[in-house]
């Protein structure tokens, strides 16, 4: 589409180059329905104000108001298997037991002891229990939540066993991700994420993956910011050069389904806007394969005469992909093997159902630090087909001075990736602190999701629970 910005309305100005849907639409196996729809909505052109990410009383009001209202990923199923397994999920200073009670049981319970409130289980913690006894008197309950015992209860005759119940958070499953929410008045899962969103869930299957690594790092900057750093491939020729070649960054498609979901998809085997006409199909199918001999082996693969980068790059990825996973990939998408989806659930989940890089990003702030975010990256591989489902990697977790190209579980080429963007973030979260302007200035489409996100945050933080 080429156009003018100055005769548009805001927000209807593209970049002229190839639109992302034109690109999908010239590939070998068609996409679906999910991917070849648009959802672009203009949201206002204000600054945001700064102090979202620089003031303390701000986030403190985000416990009190966000944090207790949304649905937050909190597992996954297959970290809790079997009755009695749990995860412990923290949120700020809130924490939770997530149990499984029964097959399709599942609850969550505020890790906190109702005598002198000791929490249950310790922060970070998982595994199998018949029981939760506390730790300091030694007071417990059953996995069901119902109280199974007080020492010296006849001190306690004003205590009523039977109605001593652990609290519970509303918990519900999609996806294979366990979700769950404070409020007990909220939408339900379904209404929150809005019936567009539930129709991508249900295509996608990520039920039927499993978490092949798992990475989790710490540094200094909002959790907001983190959020924003994903929401765009707007900084990616200035942040990610060495990816420009083979990357469809400031022609990415943006996607607005909710105030809970929104959406990118960047597509790739293409090169950048920013480079168009600087590579034949061969330097970037170069580019996108260059160094890795896992993908392509002692040859180097070549473009065929009228053949695009693309699109070898989509039949050696499916290739590969059902080598690796003992899946079969044939009815899956060019587009789905290849491009990058990129999906928030508010507040702090990402989730990207693709299959060359199929991953969930959680971000959670630190309680003590609002300048502080820990970042998890989940790979989801695809279980593979005789069903064995592995078991979920272990954490693995990096300090705040570690690279990620240090993690063992991750790509190094990915690794550098996540460095360039959290060393933006630390930077940014500092620039806001020393800055005369009081607001951030967003583009009208590439930050659309930024807007999104930062609307939704305001509707939050505007009404009392
Ligand atoms: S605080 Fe838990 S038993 Fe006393
Ligand atoms: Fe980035």
């Amino acid at each position: 589409m080429n156009v003018e910005s100055g005769k548009l309305k805001p927000g209807q100005a593209r970049c002229p180059a190839i639109t992302t849907q034109e690109i999908i639409a010239k590939d070998k196996v068609g996409a679906p329905g999910w991917v070849r729809s648009e959802s672009y909505e203009f949201l206002g052109d204000e600054d945001i104000p700064t102090d979202r990410y620089t003031d303390p009383a701000f986030a403190e009001l985000e416990y009190e108001r966000l944090w207790t209202r949304t649905w937050q990923f909190a597992c996954r199923e297959e970290h809790i298997p079997e009755v009695g397994d749990y995860y412990v999920y923290d949120i700020g200073t809130y924490s939770f037991i997530v149990t499984r009670v029964a097959e399709n049981d599942i609850r969550a319970y505020f890790n906190a002891c109702l005598h002198r409130g000791t929490k249950l289980r310790a922060s970070g913690s998982e595994g199998s229990a018949s029981e939760f006894k506390c730790v300091f008197h030694g007071w417990s309950w059953n996995i069901d939540g119902s109280n199974k015992g007080i020492v010296c209860p006849w001190d306690f005759p004003h205590v009523d066993r039977s109605t001593l119940n652990l609290p519970q958070a509303r918990v519900e499953t999609l996806g294979g991700f366990v979700w769950i929410n404070m409020d007990q008045d909220a939408p339900t899962l379904s209404e929150y994420l809005g019936p567009e969103a539930l129709a991508h869930f249900a295509a996608w299957k990520l039920e039927d993956r499993y978490v092949s690594s798992h990475v989790v790092k710490s540094y200094p900057a909002n959790w907001k910011l983190s959020v924003g750093a994903f929401h765009e491939a707007y900084h990616v020729p200035r942040t990610h050069p060495q990816v420009c070649p083979a990357n469809g960054d400031l022609n990415t498609q943006y996607d607005v389904y909710s105030d809970h979901v929104d959406r990118f998809i960047a597509p790739q085997g293409v090169p950048s806007p920013y480079h168009e006409g600087r590579y034949s199909e061969q330097e970037v199918l170069d580019q996108c394969t260059m160094g890795d001999s896992s993908m392509v082996g002692d040859d180097r693969p070549i473009v065929p005469e009228g053949g695009t980068a693309r699109q070898v790059m989509a039949d050696m990825y499916r290739e590969m992909f059902e080598a690796a996973t003992n899946t079969d990939l044939s009815g899956v998408s060019d587009s789905e093997m290849i491009d990058c989806f990129s999906y928030t659930i508010f507040p702090n989940t990402f989730l990207f159902p693709g299959i060359s890089l199929p991953m969930a990003y959680r971000f959670l702030p630190n309680p003590k630090d609002h300048r502080e975010t820990q970042f998890e990256i989940f790979f989801l591989r695809p279980v593979p087909k005789d069903g064995v489902r592995p078991e979920p990697a272990e954490p693995e977790y990096l300090t705040p001075e570690q690279s990620f190209t240090e993690a063992k579980s991750m790509d190094p080429g990915f690794g550098k990736i996540m460095d360039q963007d959290t060393d933006n973030l630390f930077m940014q979260q500092e620039g806001l602190e020393a800055s005369a302007k009081p607001g951030l200035t967003l583009g009208n489409y590439q930050e659309i999701r930024i807007r999104n996100f930062e609307k939704t945050v305001d509707r939050y933080m505007t009404v009392k629970p």
